[in-house]
Parts: C-alpha cells; sequence; structure tokens
C-alpha cells in the first residue's frame, strides 16, 4: 500500500506538483498548517502511563507530568528532563513556561516520548526513547545506524526547508532540543522535526539507514500497543543501537549531562525543607546549581510551598520517610507507611513521585531495601559526610568553615555530598561549596545524572559504604 503513495523525499522530488516543501501531499495540511503541529504518531498515553497525570504550578509555570508505569530508568530519564529545562529557565529567569509530554511510540520492545517545553511562547521539542527489556532511555540519534548517519543527514538537508534541520542534527539534542527531534509518522514516514520546521522522508528510504532499536520503534509507532515491563531486565544485544564504524561520526545517543566526561558532584540536604530553605534556593539558582533535597514528611508539612519552590527551579525531590524513625526496627506495615506516604504527598504537591529514598541515619538492610522497591524508589546513600549536624565540637562561622572543607576538599567524580538544610551552619556554607568544587572543575548535578544513573532500578541502593569515594551508582 505505501508503496503507490507518492512521497516527497528529495529535492527533487519535491518538485512535483503537488508536493509541499514540507513533504506532505497535496492532500496534506498546507506548510503553515503543517508548521504548527507535530508530524509525529499520536498514541494513547494510556498505553504507558498508570493514572492521571501530574501537575506542578507555580506563577508563570505549568508543568504536566505523566505517571510512566514500571519502566524505571525511563522514569528517571524524563524526571531528569524536566528538571534540566526547569533549571534552564529559572537560571535564565524565564517567565510563561509550560511544559508537557506525549506518547509517539508504545510497545513491547520500545516506548517514545516527546516533550514539549514552550518557553516565552517558542516551543523546543525533545525526544527520549526507551528500549523496555534492558530498561535503557536514549537520545533520538539511537534510531540511526552510525554507518547511515551522513547519508540520513544528507537527504534531510536536500529536503526543502531541510538545511537548518540537517546542520542542527549533530548538535545535542538534551535537555533544549538544540538537535531536532527524529521519529515516526503513524504511516511509518521518518519524521525530523524542529519548531515549526519539519522534513518528512518516506519509510522505504529511512528503513536502511535504522538500527534494530529504530526499528523497534517504528513498529511501535506504526502498531502502538500497551507497553508492559518485563520479568527481568536483559542486557541490550551489543547491535541494538547501532554498531560502530570505522570512520563514520553520529550525534550522541546519551541523555543528561556528560558525567561519562565531566567531574560530576551531587549536593544533598536531607530532612528539610525547613522555611529558611528558601533562600539556599534562591542561593543555588542565583550558583546555577542543582541539588537533591531528601524531604521529610513532618517538615514537607510546615514547608509546602519551598518544597514546590524546590521542584519548580529544577532541584530533585527525593523522600526521608515521615517522622525519621530508623527503620529497620520497625515492622513492615510501619516502613510501608512511612514510605508510602512519600508518593502520595509529593505527587499532590509537585506532581511526581519521588523516586530516591535515603533512610533516616542511612539505616536499613535487605528487608527495608526490598520494601523501598515496592514502593517504587532506591536507596541512595552518599560518599562525603560532612558531619554538618555535630555541634559537639564546633559551631557557627567555625563549623561552617569545616563543612566546606570536608565537602571541597573529599568529593570525588560521582560523589554524592551529604548534608542537612535544617541547619542555619549548613545552608551558610554552601555558596563557598558551589565556587570551591567549581574552582576544582566540578560540574554539580542532581543524584539522579550523576553517571551510570541508566542502573537506575527499584529497591537497589547506590553509595552504600559511607566512606568510598567515585561514583556512586
Ligand atoms: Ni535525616
Amino acid at each position: 500500500m505505501r508503496k503507490t503513495k507518492i512521497v516527497c523525499v528529495v529535492a527533487a522530488l519535491a518538485m512535483v506538483a503537488g508536493c509541499s516543501p514540507f513533504g506532505l501531499g497535496s492532500n496534506g495540511p498546507s506548510p503553515t498548517e503543517a508548521a504548527a503541529q507535530s508530524q509525529f504518531a499520536t498514541i494513547d498515553a494510556a498505553m504507558v502511563t498508570t493514572g492521571d497525570a501530574g501537575k506542578l504550578t507555580a506563577s508563570g509555570l505549568d508543568v504536566t507530568i505523566p505517571q510512566l508505569g514500571d519502566f524505571p530508568a525511563l522514569v528517571l530519564a524524563q524526571e531528569n528532563l524536566r528538571n534540566e529545562i526547569l533549571q534552564h529557565t529559572a537560571w535564565q529567569a524565564a517567565t510563561d513556561v509550560k511544559i508537557s509530554t506525549r506518547v509517539i511510540a508504545s510497545g513491547q520492545h520500545a516506548i517514545g516520548l516527546l516533550t514539549s517545553a514552550l518557553i516565552g511562547g517558542e516551543e523546543h521539542q525533545v525526544a527520549v526513547y526507551y528500549h523496555v527489556a534492558s530498561n535503557t532511555a536514549v537520545a533520538p540519534a539511537a534510531l540511526i545506524e552510525p554507518a547511515k548517519w551522513a547519508a540520513f543527514t544528507e537527504a534531510v538537508g536536500a529536503a526543502p526547508g531541510g538545511q537548518a534541520l540537517a546542520s542542527g542534527l549533530d548538535k545535542r539534542h538534551y535537555p533544549l532540543g538544540e538537535a531536532p527531534v527524529i521519529g515516526f509518522a503513524g504511516n511509518g514516514d521518518l519524521v525530523v522535526q524542529a519548531g515549526k520546521t519539519a522534513v518528512v522522508l518516506g519509510a522505504d528510504q529511512a528503513a536502511g539507514w535504522l538500527t534494530p532499536f529504530g526499528m523497534q520503534v517504528l513498529g511501535a509507532a506504526t502498531h502502538p500497543s500497551k507497553a508492559a515491563p518485563p520479568s527481568a531486565v536483559t542486557k541490550a544485544d551489543a547491535a541494538l543501537f547501532g554498531t560502530a564504524t570505522t570512520g563514520a561520526t553520529r550525534a550522541a545517543i546519551t541523555l543528561g549531562p556528560d558525567c561519562a566526561t565531566l567531574k560530576c558532584v551531587a549536593l544533598t540536604f536531607d530532612d528539610g525543607p525547613v522555611t529558611a530553605t528558601d533562600d539556599l534556593l534562591s542561593t543555588l539558582r542565583d550558583k546555577k546549581a542543582p541539588a537533591t533535597f531528601f524531604t521529610l514528611g513532618n517538615s514537607v508539612d510546615k514547608a509546602e510551598n519551598v518544597v514546590r519552590r524546590a521542584a519548580s527551579l529544577g532541584n530533585q525531590i527525593g523522600w526521608h520517610s515521615v517522622t525519621h524513625k530508623s527503620l529497620p526496627s520497625l515492622k513492615d506495615d510501619r516502613i510501608g507507611q512511612e514510605l508510602g506516604a512519600g508518593a502520595t504527598r509529593l505527587f499532590g504537591l509537585i506532581g511526581s513521585r519521588p523516586l530516591l529514598f535515603r533512610p533516616p541515619y542511612g539505616a536499613h538492610d535487605k528487608r527495608v531495601d526490598q520494601l523501598i522497591g515496592q514502593h517504587k524508589m532506591a536507596n541512595i546513600m552518599w560518599s562525603v559526610d560532612t558531619r554538618d549536624w555535630d555541634k559537639s565540637k564546633l559551631s557557627g562561622a567555625a563549623l561552617t568553615q569545616a563543612v566546606v572543607r570536608v565537602a571541597v576538599d573529599t568529593a570525588k567524580p560521582g560523589g554524592i555530598v551529604l548534608m542537612h538544610d535544617i541547619h542555619d551552619t549548613s545552608r551558610a556554607a554552601v555558596a563557598a561549596i558551589v565556587d570551591g568544587l567549581r574552582a576544582k572543575g566540578f560540574t554539580l548535578v542532581t543524584v539522579g545524572e550523576l553517571p551510570g544513573w541508566q542502573k537506575f532500578a527499584w529497591g537497589k541502593s547506590y553509595c552504600t559504604a559511607p566512606a568510598s569515594v567515585g561514583t556512586c551508582w
């Protein structure tokens, strides 16, 4: 059936009467209409979600967050993407920000999500693709074989209006869609789109360029079905996302800050928030530094607006139980209450459930880990203990200085620094810590973005040896 359809593939063909500059047939929308809408497959969100979308709203901010099913690395990838967009907009003091996500591929093997960030009326689109069996989230370039990348970008550039798209393809796609989105229309055509410009390439031509994963995404776009998590995660086939070929280069397929080459480190704050955490949030925003907050239920109740603002600024929000009891001494049902309250409480406040849990006192065992997993979180410990709570020897400015020294002097790439935002002396240390770490070449990220985050799985424990240095994931 597809073979009888005239597809405007390259410039020469587009000259044929009836072909619009956007490669659509004469019965398709006019270029202007085409420009206004996404060309990607439109798939029912219920194929990958488990309930109503969450909402994070603040003045000038409107974020709609899909509640995804049991796809751990995809859920974290989406949270990371959202946090990066929010950081970017907060740091640029952007107003009028609207973020939403829709499904462009869903099936047994693959999921595709298209996130749209409308910032001051300008739309940025970012796609995240997910291989279900191996729990791996990747950027759109993973759809195209490295050896075919040059032919693919050439074809995009040759299509009417495609030159700007082609020159953007080698840019980084994440987090604000500097590179156009690569994906599929519902009829199987390959779509390359950035903002209001789209090129549609025929499925027959595109078939030769796709990786095995690209073929799976194609199937999930043209014949969508409900995505279901695997019973066990398996290692991805070596050729799945493309075969490395000598001399062939392709845009990055990884998502998030490139912590494989950058020296990334994460600052974390437990037990709060308190009202004064608001000032810390301003400090972090002014320094353009993200952090991760392990919020305590009892504190959240007293500082709801602070939690909402922390999330609005693109900080990651984790959970630290309701009452700060040592969990291993509690019965299962009580631990369940301490853990489960996080999802209910934070979903209502910021539109998303916590993915990261830090046990009070760092106390956990196999039973606690299992329960953390049942509540779809991972257990996050630390690599640097600033002992910022210990006022037995130092206090005031001396304690603040000691906290700065420990954080800056002992942090290693991939590490997690433990602090508590409930202490004045700790909050006062943060600006100097950020400066000190940056002077040593560190990049500050959220815990969810540290190197190895792709291994994210429910119930796993990360950074479990407090004295450990190096990578926590
Ligand atoms: Ni604590």
